[in-house]
């Protein structure tokens, strides 16, 4: 098997094929979706400085250092740690675990993206004063997102079963520039409807007032989710990366584009939302009505649009979600021996399950809850609100204070080659000062979110599998 993976591994060997496959991790769902309702609910301009601040300091050290230790050790996320220290399986089996929570969300607002392209041909923008209504009813209806969902994970599983990115990574290198392309064309459309200044104060004009714990935490969840960190994602990708390359530089590239995407989608909705006198705050709708209500004042060819622009969120989205279940079905196969298509069917049913249940908790299944949320935020926040940033709290220890320095500089430097004059600062960052960080965050975050029985839980899982991870 092992044998197998490298093979496949040098498949994509080329700079390019690997940028476009790690910056297609990383654009997905979190940027287009999640950041720009993220910045509403947080007031604004305020949490964006302090995202800002998460993904220089901690994002691209955190990016920088997976890519080490995957090409270092050459191995996906559990392996790599495995291999350097046995203790420290259990930082692997998080991002495991992470993965399948992540999937248990993902695929929804996957297939609510699938079925958009669909409707955008099938009277949504024809009514554009119902399109915050038809999506509360869409979401929180019985089978309709059920079917999309279901549609969506397909697509992942068949990619997934066979092995070759291939595909969805053509598919890729052009939906992606188009993405781009697209929300530039809506950014010029936004910025320019009467009363779309108050969008624009909205995202540069910081009002520190609503800037708390949960705030600060939320902002650096949402970097490690944004940039697919915390989780052993860009570990695995590191393992498929030729030693000629750039490790630093290839981190900065991938964070710059990352965070252009999400800068650009709030560029995109908050001129427009202001303009429409709709709610910053309301929440994961965001995106699937501001973006067809922009559209819809275009005509016929604002229909056109709006089909693209669904259609190369579902490939960015695709591209994310691919990344995530390949994590957890490389555990399967590397250190559970199975075969690929039994590891691929195994765990997307199991992810189709947890999907339903996540589905059906936004309507018909709203009053079942656990800790006080239903399961999409059940799995929602215990991944972005704890898993992943201890998730890179454990990276940056494992390989500030267990790898050797002098390994860790020949990795960054390809072995004296290459110059990598932040390395001392990047060092320091990852041994000391990130740790701290993400400690502090993490507890002030804690003692003022809502959820704090959830995150209590969330901790406790993660303190069971330290204990029980040698068996893993
Ligand atoms: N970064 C992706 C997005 O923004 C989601 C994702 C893919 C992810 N792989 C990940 C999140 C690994 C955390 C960890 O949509």
């Amino acid at each position: 098997m092992q044998q197998a993976e490298k093979k496949q591994r040098e498949n994509w060997g080329s700079r390019f094929g690997f940028l476009m496959a790690a910056a297609g991790s990383a654009v997905g769902l979190g940027n287009i979706w999640r950041f720009p309702y993220l910045t509403g609910e947080n007031g604004g301009g305020a949490f964006i400085v302090v995202y800002l601040i998460c993904i220089v300091v901690v994002g691209l050290s955190i990016m920088t250092a997976e890519f080490a230790v995957g090409r270092r050790t050459g191995l996906a996320a559990v392996g790599a740690y495995k291999s350097q220290n046995k203790n420290w399986t259990f930082a692997g089996a998080l991002g495991v675990l992470s993965g399948f929570f992540i999937m248990g969300f993902y695929p929804v607002v996957g297939g609510w993206s699938l079925a958009y392209m669909v409707k955008s041909v099938t009277g949504l923008l024809a009514a554009p004063e119902a399109i915050g209504d038809v999506f509360g009813g869409f979401i929180g209806a019985p089978v309709e997102p059920l079917a999309w969902m279901i549609v969506y994970l397909a697509i992942n599983l068949v990619i997934v079963a066979k092995g070759i990115a291939g595909g969805i990574e053509k598919a890729g290198k052009v939906l992606m520039p188009t993405l781009f392309v697209l929300l530039l064309f809506i950014i010029f459309r936004s910025v320019s409807l009467p009363g779309a200044a108050a969008g624009l104060s909205f995202l540069f004009k910081p009002d520190w007032s609503a800037v708390n714990g949960s705030t600060v935490l939320a902002a650096l969840g949402q970097a490690f989710f944004s940039l697919s960190l915390g989780m052993g994602c860009m570990i695995t990708y590191g393992s498929y990366l030729n030693k000629k390359e750039n490790l630093p530089s290839n981190a900065l590239t991938v964070v710059a584009m990352d965070t252009s995407v999400a800068i650009m989608a709030g560029l995109a909705i908050f001129p427009a939302l202001f303009a429409f006198g709709m709610e910053p705050t309301q929440g994961p709708g965001l995106v699937f009505v501001v973006v067809p209500s922009i559209f819809a004042a275009m005509g016929s060819i604002g229909t056109l649009f709006s089909v693209i622009f669904f259609a190369a969120l579902t490939v960015a989205a695709l591209t994310s979600s691919l990344s995530l279940m390949e994590v957890v079905v490389a555990y399967l196969i590397d250190e559970k021996s199975m075969p690929r298509k039994t590891a691929t069917y195994l765990t997307s049913a199991i992810m189709a399950v947890m999907c339903v249940l996540s589905s059906l908790s936004l309507g018909v299944m709203s009053k079942v809850t656990v800790f006080g949320v239903g399961a999409f935020d059940f799995f929602d926040i215990l991944t972005d609100k704890i898993f992943l940033a201890i998730g890179g709290m454990l990276l940056a220890i494992f390989v500030g204070w267990f790898m050797k320095k002098e390994d860790l500089k020949d990795e960054l430097t390809n072995g004296g080659t290459v110059k990598f004059g932040l390395f001392e600062v990047w060092y320091n960052l990852v041994k000391f000062v990130i740790p701290v960080a993400i400690a502090v965050v993490a507890y002030f975050g804690i003692t003022a979110i809502a959820q704090k029985s959830l995150m209590i839980f969330g901790l406790l899982i993660i303190l069971v599998l330290a204990i029980f991870s040698k068996k893993l």
